[in-house]
């Protein structure tokens, strides 16, 4: 899809206009130099609208609904988080909890049987969800893009790699395709492949070298947010730790924010400042990782982390938690986990429980964790999850917390 060129009228477009260009090949990379003033690592003008003083992001009570013959699924039912600038949020939970949708829902890059129908996406104090889907492009790959899962897959067989990723400069930023070429190169090897390759098929690249080169992609218009959803799940472990490490270094070196969507607990303390725990389409608990990981609060949360091998264990013990996630076409009433949970009392099958901030930073939405109550964790009896570690000791955390 193509961009027309900027438009001065345009709220949603960039508050100058300019020549499109930060200030010449390499700005790109290059961090800027006030790391105080503003957005630290914004290299074009915020959009009109913007407020500078707003946070990066708030999405608050989003409800993401679809719509099948069979009935409506509640994939995300309220769910709120705030992602500050040059922060990396992990977002956790089983399958089909609703992490995707979350993400898909920020700008709206959604399936046609699916409806945000209520809350709301703020990026620099701008609520994206009430956007026409016009105003909304503008926003995608220039401030937030997206890394999917086996996204290495989806590059085009017949482009050669540097032109695919010149693509996105030239449509969306109008740089002339010279220097988009420049910066295609520029960013290949920033992702740590070499300049010459920028002439490669897809074909003639390993899995690995796909993957950095999507990751290259998301970066083109060097963007506020990237989004990874499950990005190194299709990859051999070598080759997953490697692109983690790139992620981190470009967070750092670009200062980016991240959010990065996966099932391994693991990825999340080695690469995260927060974490964000999903269950049937709403947060069960967020909160800083070390904190969450330390002293997970609620009993999906502990169970979570109980299921997951320690580094030095044998990972054939890798527990599961009974059950399975509900329906979303008719979740369970009053707290969602309440069939799958060790500690249920007679209020959780009834009220759906607040989410409750507690003096530690930490929000967890659970009845053991009242509003005004001490906060203190409240273990669950283990092992309630095959091959966790010994009954009634807390869940070990992750060895990259261990240390
Ligand atoms: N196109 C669709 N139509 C109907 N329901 C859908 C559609 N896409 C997803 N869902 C449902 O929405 C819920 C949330 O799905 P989602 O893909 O967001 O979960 P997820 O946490 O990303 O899962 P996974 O870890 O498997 O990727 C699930 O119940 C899923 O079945
Ligand atoms: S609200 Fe009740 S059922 Fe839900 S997690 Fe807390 S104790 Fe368990
Ligand atoms: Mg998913």
């Amino acid at each position: 899809m193509m961009l027309g060129p900027r438009d001065p009228q345009d709220p949603d477009a960039p508050g100058d206009p300019g020549t499109g260009s930060p200030s010449g090949p390499g700005a790109l990379l290059v961090p800027p130099a006030s790391p105080g003033a503003g957005r630290r690592r914004r290299q074009w003008p915020l959009p009109k609208q913007a407020d500078p003083d707003a946070p990066l992001l708030v999405v608050e009570d989003l409800r993401t609904y679809f719509t099948l013959s069979s009935g409506t699924v509640r994939a995300v039912d309220g769910v709120s988080f705030e992602l500050h600038d040059g922060e990396a949020l992990g977002i956790a939970g089983e399958s089909g909890c609703g992490k995707t949708t979350t993400a898909l829902s920020l700008l709206r890059l959604l399936p046609a049987n699916a409806k945000i129908v209520g809350g709301s996406v703020r990026l620099y104090g701008i609520d994206l969800a009430t956007k026409s889907e016009n105003a909304l492009r503008r926003y995608r790959w220039r401030e937030i893009s997206v890394i999917f899962q086996g996204a290495m897959n989806a590059l085009n067989p017949v482009r050669r790699v540097g032109d695919q990723i010149a693509e996105p400069i030239v449509e969306r930023l109008g740089l002339p395709r010279a220097e988009a070429n420049r910066r295609a190169v520029e960013l290949l090897e920033l992702v740590g492949i070499a300049r010459d390759r920028a002439a490669a098929y897809p074909h003639q690249l390993s899995g690995g070298m796909r993957q950095r080169a999507m990751i290259a992609m998301a970066l083109a218009c060097d963007p506020a947010i990237v989004i990874g959803d499950e990005p190194t799940t299709a990859l051999d472990v070598m080759v997953q730790a490697q692109i983690l490490e790139l992620l981190e270094r470009l967070r750092e070196q670009l200062g980016l924010s991240l959010i990065l969507i996966t099932h391994d607990l693991s990825v999340i303390a080695e690469t995260c400042d927060r974490v964000l725990v999903m269950y049937a389409g709403r947060v069960a608990e967020e909160g800083p990782v070390r904190t969450v990981f330390r002293e997970p609060r609620h009993p999906y949360t502990q169970m979570l982390l109980a299921a997951i091998p320690n580094l030095d264990s044998d990972r054939r013990l890798l527990g599961t938690i009974p059950g399975a996630p509900p329906d979303l076409r008719t979740p369970p009433p009053g707290c969602r986990f309440h069939p799958r949970c060790p500690l249920v009392m007679d209020v959780c099958r009834e009220v759906v429980p607040d989410e409750v901030r507690h003096a530690d930073g930490v929000r967890v939405a659970c009845h053991l964790y009242p509003p005004g109550g001490d906060g203190a964790r409240r273990p669950i009896p283990l092992p309630e999850v095959a091959g966790a570690n010994a009954p009634g000791a807390p869940p070990a955390p992750p060895a990259e917390l261990a240390r």
